[in-house]
């Protein structure tokens, strides 16, 4: 059985809609089990400047819907440091924080793994939008985000098909192209070009423009993923190749913020839950993933060791369907 009194929870990395949830769900779980909850403000900063407070249930009232993290985030430099890690466990000794949850990224893991390598105890809950984590299939903030970029694409689509022009969208994901690759199928795009493959501008994207056109087409949708970039030169050149008016849209951050869909707060829930319910079993130093469809854990450095690659039926689909 565990011997765990006091939980902290932080949020890391780049905010993503539904971390409220999981740290309510952490907060209020740990109050059901009779844990001392704390949160700690702006990540791994906050740890490090004992930016800490005692967490009630009422700290994370109101909070489920609401986009950002109320604990706020940042990406500590100092953290990395040896001395950094060194002072964040004698902050961890300070406030008595026996288990410390970390909503984040990768990055954050490896932060988490270096402080578990000190003695600490850390859990991991995937949150980005991104996707972009190995050990699992879903992260938070992944369906909000996507159904923010698809909002986006039907309302760029209305201008497209009155000018009859191509609109090219440019959207997160850093080195993944999770985001672009679904909201490409959804939103019907002619081509979807994404940082996993190689492509062949005049092949992937201005052939099949012309062919759509020669078809009757009269507007076209291109998505490229942040990781490959370039969206405004790609609409110059569509535009020079193909004499169709093209514009360029690189929707930004918008993609991080706003109210969580129902599937972000259900699976944070879930997650921010399983976290106290590893520690309460008196594991250590976890990353809680979804495998399969179903909510499991791994080993933090083989968590850190999985990668995962773009789904290629996913790839193909948007082919066939972009014809
Ligand atoms: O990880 C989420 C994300 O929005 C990525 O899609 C993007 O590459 C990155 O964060 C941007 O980071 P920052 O907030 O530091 O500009």
């Amino acid at each position: 059985m565990s011997e765990i009194k006091t939980i902290a929870v932080l949020t890391s990395g780049g905010d993503a809609p539904g971390m409220n949830a999981a740290v309510r769900a952490v907060v209020r779980s740990g109050i059901y089990h009779g844990l001392n909850v704390l949160g700690v403000r702006k990540g791994y900063e906050g740890l490090l400047h004992g930016d800490i407070e005692k967490m009630t249930l009422r700290s994370v009232g109101d909070i489920i819907h609401r986009g950002g993290t109320i604990l706020q985030t940042a990406r500590s430099k100092e953290f990395t440091t040896q001395a950094g890690l060194e002072k964040a466990m004698s902050m961890m000794k300070i406030f008595n924080i026996d288990a410390l949850v970390v909503i984040g990224g990768d990055g954050s893991y490896r932060g988490a793994r270096d402080l578990s390598e000190l003695g600490a105890n850390v859990i991991g809950i995937p949150g980005t939008i991104d996707n972009d984590i190995g050990c699992t299939e879903y992260t938070i903030g992944y369906d909000t985000a996507m159904n923010t970029v698809l909002d986006a694409i039907d309302k760029i689509r209305d201008t497209s098909y009155s000018h009859e022009r191509c609109s090219v969208l440019e959207v997160m994901g850093r080195n993944a192209g999770w985001i672009a690759i679904n909201c490409g199928i959804a939103g019907g795009a002619e081509a979807v070009i994404l940082p996993e493959k190689n492509f062949d501008i005049d092949k992937d994207i201005i052939y099949p423009i012309i062919e759509g056109r020669n078809r009757g087409k009269k507007h076209y949708l291109v998505i490229v993923a942040e990781g490959v970039g370039g969206a405004v030169e790609i609409a110059e050149y569509i535009e020079k190749k193909t004499d169709i008016i093209t514009r360029a849209t690189i929707l930004g951050y918008i993609q991080r913020g706003g109210c969580p869909t129902i599937k972000d707060r259900v699976i944070a829930s879930q997650m921010g839950n399983y976290a106290v319910e590893l520690l309460l079993a008196g594991k250590k130093n976890r990353i809680i993933a979804v495998h399969n469809g179903k909510m499991t854990d791994f080993e933090i450095n083989e968590a850190l060791s999985m990668e995962k690659s773009i789904d290629e039926e996913l790839v193909r689909l948007s082919k066939i369907l972009a014809l």
